[in-house]
Order: C-alpha cells, then sequence, then structure tokens
C-alpha cells in the first residue's frame, strides 16, 4: 500500500473545482528524509536532527531581527499530501478519527506547523532543530513563537 492510498474505513470527498486563494512559496527546507515514511511523526527540537531552512533571497529582509528568537514557528506546505480525506486512520495509531481531530499532513489545506530551535542565521539560511518534513518541503512562513517584548518606550509608566 502506497501513502496515496486510502485505507479501509477512510472516507474521501470531491475537492472544490476551485481554489479560494493563492499562496507563496518563500523558501524549501532541507531535512535528512527523502521518504514520508523515513520522518518522525513530531520534531524534536532538542535530540532532533539540525534541518536547514533556505528563504528566497527576495525575502532577505524579513528575516531582520529574527536572530533574537530562541524558538520560531515555521509553517510548510506538505505537497505530497492528498486533501480529500475527511475520516482516516493514521498508520502509526490505527485510530479512526476526523482530519481535523488529527495532526495528519492529509487535510484540505495540507498546512504544517512546528515550533523549532532557532540555532543561527547565515544569510538566508536558517539552522533549526525539530522539524518533521521531507526535504525539499515548500516553506510558507515564519513566526517568533513568542510574540516579542514591547519596547521599552511603549511600556506604561509606572
Ligand atoms: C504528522 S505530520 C505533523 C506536521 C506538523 N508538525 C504539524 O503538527 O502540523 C508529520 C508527517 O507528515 C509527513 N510528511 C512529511 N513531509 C511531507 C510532505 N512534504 N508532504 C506530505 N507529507 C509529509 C510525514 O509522514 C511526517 O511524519
Amino acid at each position: 500500500m502506497s501513502d496515496d492510498d486510502i485505507r479501509p474505513g477512510e472516507v474521501a470527498v470531491t475537492l472544490p473545482s476551485v481554489t479560494d486563494a493563492a499562496v507563496y512559496f518563500i523558501g524549501r527546507i532541507h531535512t535528512p528524509w527523502t521518504e514520508r515514511g523515513a520522518c518522525p511523526r513530531t520534531g524534536d527540537k532538542v535530540d532532533g536532527p539540525e534541518c536547514r531552512i533556505v528563504v528566497d533571497r527576495r525575502w532577505a529582509q524579513a528575516l531582520t531581527g529574527l536572530d533574537q528568537q530562541a524558538e520560531i514557528l515555521v509553517l510548510y506546505w506538505m505537497n505530497r499530501a492528498r486533501r480529500d480525506i475527511v475520516i482516516q486512520t493514521p498508520r502509526h495509531s490505527g485510530k479512526t478519527l476526523g482530519t481535523f481531530a488529527l495532526r495528519s499532513p492529509v487535510r484540505p489545506n495540507p498546512i504544517a506547523a512546528s515550533v523549532v530551535t532557532l540555532l543561527g542565521i547565515e544569510g538566508t539560511t536558517l539552522r533549526v532543530r525539530g522539524l518533521d518534513c521531507m526535504d525539499g518541503t515548500p516553506l510558507l512562513d515564519i513566526k517568533p513563537h513568542r510574540r516579542p517584548e514591547p519596547a521599552s518606550d511603549t511600556q506604561p509608566a509606572p
């Protein structure tokens, strides 16, 4: 059975004929895993392997100040996942649940999210620990994991 086959008890629906929005892939994620089955189910931001997030040069200025963050939220596009399955039975659990009750990459909009440790930034390449996706997975967005502290001149007077 391939990763794309539907399992007994799973349910697929017909996808809408048009999409409602477009996204820009802003870079690519590089990891040691070349197959879905080889990826961890969830990244390990302490003991996981070092991975690289390569942001396209166009967005270089958008990285300004990110090096102050110890942890960042990475959003990425699970480009190899089916989008039409609403009831699914993930291989690891064997439990049948609705898509929105799962963190499975198989979903109408295959957006994945991970909080990762930021090890360093060189140019537009981020070195991180804590990812769980295949090598070459498209990057959607990067955000600080915690809201930045307000600047001292915007603090209320004591
Ligand atoms: C369970 S998902 C979790 C993703 C993310 N941490 C989240 O919670 O949104 C991680 C799994 O997605 C699968 N996967 C990884 N890269 C993928 C890709 N590019 N396309 C489709 N599936 C992928 C692998 O089986 C991996 O173990």
